[in-house]
């Protein structure tokens, strides 16, 4: 099964991106890391986007499942990452698509609840356990995609496990 991973990190050295590998390593899903660098969004395109945008749609589109795995900046979500959900809003690649989120960052108080917000309103099928605040990201994801404690790689497998299984009722 596919699975489009999403970073809200552009960041060299991204832990978010250490993460997706992490999970690319897992073997539970055929991962795909997708761009979010996409053009600011605006509703006068948004029948008529540019083909960066439609190659995105596209590989959401084609996937079994998404995943967003990002940090949270200043208290908020991470603009270009709200930026390309953004250009899905009208063209809904999100609803009733089995979805998951990692909030992995420092804090991340803000930034998930209100990513679990805006995926609730474009309707992506995300549950209790396919949505994980894994906060003080440091101190459990290294940069070479290994996990720091057993704890930590078991609360993000259960995580990956559980879309599996959604992907399949
Ligand atoms: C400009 C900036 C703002 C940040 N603001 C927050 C924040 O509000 N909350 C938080 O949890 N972490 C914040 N961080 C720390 C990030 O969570 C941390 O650096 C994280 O590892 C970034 O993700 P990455 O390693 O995938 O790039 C901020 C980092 C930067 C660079």
């Amino acid at each position: 099964m596919k699975l489009a991973a999403l970073n809200g990190s552009l960041r060299k050295g991204s832990i978010n991106a250490a993460l997706i590998e992490a999970i690319r390593r897992m073997e539970i899903f055929e991962v795909e890391t997708v761009s979010t660098v996409l053009p600011p969004f605006t509703p006068d395109l948004a029948d008529d986007a540019p083909p960066y945008v439609l190659a995105f749609r596209e590989r959401l589109n084609t996937a079994d499942a998404i995943l967003i795995a990002t940090p949270e900046y200043a208290m908020g979500i991470p603009g270009m990452l709200k930026n390309a959900i953004d250009w899905t809003v009208g063209s809904c690649e999100f609803a009733h698509k089995p979805t998951a989120l990692i909030t992995c960052t420092s804090s991340g108080e803000i930034a998930h609840p209100a990513l679990l917000e805006v995926l609730r309103v474009l309707e992506a099928r995300v549950t209790e356990d396919t949505a994980l605040l894994l906060n003080h990201n440091r101190a459990k994801v290294r940069p070479d995609a290994t996990f720091v404690t057993p704890e930590a790689e078991a609360s993000v497998r259960d995580v990956i496990e559980a879309l599996r299984q959604l992907c399949t009722t």
